[in-house]
């Protein structure tokens, strides 16, 4: 099994992937990380606290982490694509669970010390608790056995800006020390996450499959599915954040490349990821002085989709 943490900021495709992190029997839960981005971080970590008790697992810890990103003026929270309340504004039931005392970051260093070499980090908003992870504890770099990031684009443009994705745009100063940190790293971005289609067929066994927890997964996908409709011109939604998961437990489902990776911060292309393919020269040697890392380029689409319905229903 997977042993991970589940750094997310719910968010309704974030929903879904934290049940299947709650449900796959090859997963290991051992905590979830809440950051700003989709919602402020206080109504990340509620849905987040919310999501377990509706599975039924109130024995994940929750650990709260950043409220606005490192450097940058934060972005509002897109209320249009994922609802105020992150879950579609669908009606949801009272929360009795607490966040763990500790911070995001101080829980992410603490686990992965406590098990060197066995902790994969999933990290599905922006990364700003990773980079205060590794600001408080730089030698978790040799530790974590892998990090697996839903965000970026390589070569499919950006979701928020022309070449910008969402989860690097909303904080890519923290990005930026995340994807140079020299930590065994892959990049499930938009080129893999906009072949995937979770359509209405799909939710509907998704639905059937998870009770209490499945109302809450259908009725925050009816809202997120008009934006999809609007953005994208597809009947069903993009289900990025559980992409991560099926990277982690499918990866033959992927083809992906090995490179240098980093992110601009400033102007006009800040939150594009910059990919320098391994073993190019390129005229500035700068292209190839971060460790590195592996992005994923394609995906059979159906089979990811299929995989997270049949994981849930
Ligand atoms: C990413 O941005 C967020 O809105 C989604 O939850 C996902 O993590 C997609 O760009
Ligand atoms: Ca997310």
């Amino acid at each position: 099994a997977h042993s991970i943490i589940f750094d997310t900021d719910p968010g309704v495709d974030d929903a879904q992937a934290i049940a299947i992190a709650l449900r796959h029997p090859e997963i290991d839960l051992l905590g979830m990380t809440t950051t700003y981005g989709n919602v402020d971080v206080e109504v990340a970590t509620h849905n987040a606290l919310l999501l377990a008790q509706l599975a039924g697992r109130d024995d994940v810890p929750v650990a709260q982490g950043a409220a606005a990103p490192l450097v940058k003026e934060r972005h509002p929270p897109p209320a249009h694509i994922h609802g105020a309340n992150g879950l579609g504004d669908i009606e949801l039931p009272a929360v009795r669970g607490k966040a763990d005392p500790r911070s995001a970051a101080r829980f992410i260093v603490d686990t992965v010390n406590a098990r060197p070499g066995e902790v994969t980090l999933v990290a599905v908003g922006p990364l700003g608790n990773l980079a205060a992870a590794l600001q408080l504890d730089p030698s978790i770099i040799g530790r974590v056995r892998q990090v697996v990031i839903m965000g970026g684009s390589i070569r499919e443009g950006g979701n928020v800006t022309p070449v910008a994705e969402a989860n690097m745009f909303n904080d890519p100063d923290a990005a930026a020390r995340v994807l140079t940190a020299g930590w065994p790293l892959v990049l499930v971005g938009l080129d893999v996450t906009h072949r995937c289609v979770l359509t209405p067929a799909h939710m509907a066994r998704i639905e059937a499959g998870q009770g209490e927890l499945g109302r809450v997964l259908a009725g925050s996908y009816a809202f997120y599915r008009d934006f999809y409709h609007d953005f994208l011109g597809i009947d069903g939604c993009c289900p990025h954040d559980s992409c991560a998961l099926a990277w982690l437990l499918r990866p033959e489902l992927f083809t992906t490349a090995r490179g240098h990776l980093t992110v601009a911060t400033d102007g006009d292309a800040e939150g594009q990821t910059i990919f320098a393919p391994q073993g190019r020269t390129f005229i500035e040697e700068r292209w190839s002085r971060t460790p590195p890392v592996e992005v994923c380029l394609e995906v059979d689409g159906q089979a990811v989709s299929d995989w997270i319905a049949d994981t849930l229903a």
